[in-house]
């Protein structure tokens, strides 16, 4: 049975029920995300892109003082727009470097092999198609020089509080004494500020769920009506956790496939996403419990969102 499936299927069945946000990424998703960075509500990448064209100098000079020769690897680039500041800094001094691109689209990776070398001459690039650990494991065997690790967006917040210095185990196994990573996080602030990010008035967040429920009618052939659900992110101060939920306007059944019926009561929802937001604080602590230590802190000129730079213990 395919994972997709199996995935959705126990999710459905679960009480609460739930679905997991790596699945909003099918080709239709990721085009709706593409419009979610541009709605004028979205704050978080333009947060983001206001540190990367400000401070990627003080950022470069940071990492060619450790390194002559090290690989910059990206988790997720996307299109690259916020890193291509820190990579035009990094090749402008006198470093040598390899950018590897790792993203599970082989779409995003070959569009990158093909543009970055004109947009920064001379600068090696070689994309990495797979899972992130993956990708990690394979870059072991071609090479051995000191790395730095990009992991932007706060693609983090997606990952439930309680998880997160896991995570960065998980990520620290990868890496070796004196490496260098830097993650974004979105911070707490204004709570009608974080709401509207994740409801803007266009209802693109909206189609952005919805489209998870299309993706399933179309590949597991079942049956959601998406006009029969609402959209209703909540986020609470206290953990600083971001919840979208889908919300059932009626009592309906849907088919999945073959396999049966999943019964809505009216109001009952799916649990869609989490978006994490964080302290300072909080950042610096899961650091340290994840064996780093933390270097910098670069934030953008609102004190909205962090770029948060730590080294390997
Ligand atoms: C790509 C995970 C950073 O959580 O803010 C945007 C995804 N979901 N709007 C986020 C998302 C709804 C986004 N990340």
């Amino acid at each position: 049975m395919n994972e997709f499936f199996e995935d959705i299927w126990r999710g459905l069945n679960a009480s609460p029920k739930y679905m997991e946000s790596k699945y909003f990424y099918d080709e239709a998703g990721d085009a709706i995300f593409q419009e979610i960075m541009n709605v004028p509500e979205y704050y978080l990448t333009k947060s983001e892109m206001d540190i990367f064209s400000s401070q990627s100098g003080k950022l470069a000079d940071i990492i060619a003082n450790q390194f002559a020769a090290f690989d910059v690897i990206e988790l997720g680039p996307g299109d690259c727009t916020k890193s291509i500041h820190l990579l035009k800094e990094l090749a402008s001094r006198k470093t040598d470097f390899t950018y590897y691109p790792i993203d599970i689209s082989t779409n995003i990776i070959n569009q990158l092999d093909r543009t970055l070398p004109s947009i920064v001459p001379g600068m090696k690039v070689a994309g990495l198609n797979g899972d992130y650990f993956d990708m990690l494991d394979e870059l072991k065997d071609m090479s051995t020089r000191n790395k730095v690790v990009l992991f932007l967006g706060s693609s983090i917040g997606n990952i439930p509080l309680e998880n997160t210095v896991d995570f960065f185990k998980a990520l620290k196994s990868h890496l070796s004494p004196g490496d260098l990573i830097l993650t974004g996080f979105d911070l707490k602030k204004d709570p009608n500020v974080i709401l509207a990010a994740y409801n803007d008035k266009a209802g693109v967040t909206k189609r952005f769920n919805l489209n998870l429920l299309t993706r399933i009618n179309n590949t597991l052939d079942a049956d959601f009506d998406t006009a029969q659900f609402a959209h209703a992110p909540t986020y609470s101060e206290e953990t600083g956790a971001c919840e979208s939920y889908l919300v059932s306007m009626k009592k309906q059944r849907v088919r999945v496939g073959e396999v049966g019926w999943i019964h809505f009561d009216e109001g009952e929802r799916i649990y869609m996403e989490v978006s994490q937001k964080y302290t300072t604080k909080q950042v610096d602590d899961i650091a340290v419990a994840a064996g780093f230590e933390p270097v910098h802190h670069f934030y953008d000129s609102k004190e909205w969102f962090m770029d948060a730079l730590w080294k390997c213990a």
